[in-house]
């Protein structure tokens, strides 16, 4: 496994990271989510991301790995959370001050953790919400030493703009090569302020392997981009999935890509394209010109 430097954190993390998201849903069973959690230490991974959003999964990691507590870096967001009523469970965003710190307190109560390492807000304030609160909120949950670092995990350039307003050490967003964008609106202004840079979806969600359109935006958009990127061209001899991994290893500002999956064979096998081989430069520029030739961008 390799390491890099996540930005001003000084934090030595993984390149390949872990996405907690899947290991949030209340229908895989606890042994199965240890299996997992545990394997991810094992392989070597060392930075594990993770919500007050996403169900089950900040409880799950306090019970399965809190205990090898020193062997991970812990990032979680807040601004959002999944509240129930009446047995039915719903999304509340929340950045009111009471609402950020609130839902911290309780992260570090499910975590396990007296400190966090991170907590990022999961998504920019919404044009309703009071952003100065906010964000103060958030740096008075660093100051508390409720957690170590804090940040913010969405995209484009309003992400930039909060990068160049607040003293934020991270900032999760996607990057891999059918969403090429934040290579030009995001990377530049993150590396000027010294920002750790965490990227969600590195993998694009391996959409391509799905034969027919997924519904929805969240896998349907990426599936349509799939269509129209010669994946299979630009990866040459690789395979496709190697090829996707290794095109977001690449970029020179990633610091970590965290991949979710629930499969320990698919963990192993993606941690062992942690070898340290770039991509070509000629590879990268075909992936780049095929980008920018069919979105614009
Ligand atoms: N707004 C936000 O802040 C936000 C939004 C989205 C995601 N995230 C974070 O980013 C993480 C990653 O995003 P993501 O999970 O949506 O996308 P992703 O990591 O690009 O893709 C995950 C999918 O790829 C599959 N996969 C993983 N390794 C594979 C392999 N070797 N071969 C075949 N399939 C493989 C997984 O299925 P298997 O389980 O079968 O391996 C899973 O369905 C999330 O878990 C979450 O922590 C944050």
């Amino acid at each position: 496994m390799q390491f890099r430097t996540l930005g001003k954190t000084g934090l030595r993390v993984s390149e390949i990271g872990y996405g907690g998201a899947q290991i949030g849903n209340v229908n895989l069973p606890e042994n199965r989510v240890e299996e997992v959690l545990n394997a991810v230490l094992d392989a070597g991974i060392n930075f594990i991301d993770t919500a007050a959003m996403y169900g089950k999964s900040e409880e799950r990691i306090g019970r399965c790995i809190s205990h090898r507590r020193d062997e991970f870096v812990l990032a979680t967001k807040c601004g959002d959370y999944v509240g129930e009523t009446d047995g039915q469970y719903h999304i509340v965003r929340d950045y009111s001050r009471d609402g950020i710190l609130r839902t911290i307190d309780e992260s570090r109560r499910k975590l396990n953790m007296d400190v966090i390492d991170i907590v990022q807000f999961h998504g920019l304030p919404d044009p309703d919400d009071d952003d100065d609160v906010a964000f103060e909120a958030l740096l008075d949950a660093r100051e508390r030493g409720w957690t170590r670092f804090v940040g913010v995990s969405a995209d484009g350039p309003a992400a930039a703009a909060a990068a160049r307003r607040w003293p934020l050490d991270t900032q999760e967003f996607t990057y891999n090569v059918l969403y090429q964008e934040s290579a030009d609106n995001l990377m530049p202004t993150l590396k000027s302020q010294g920002m750790g840079t965490i990227i969600k979806r590195p993998i694009s969600n391996a959409v391509w392997q799905q034969t027919a359109r997924p519904e929805g935006d969240y896998m349907g958009g990426p599936w349509d981009r799939a269509q129209s990127i010669p994946l299979a061209e630009l990866a040459g001899e690789m395979p496709i999935l190697e090829f996707v991994l290794r095109f977001t290893l690449s970029h020179p500002d990633v610091c970590t890509a965290i991949i979710g999956s629930t499969n320990t064979d698919h963990i192993c096998a993606n941690v062992a394209i942690s070898d340290g081989q770039r991509l070509s430069d000629d590879v990268i520029g075909k992936a780049s010109v095929a980008f920018r030739e069919r979105f614009g961008i």
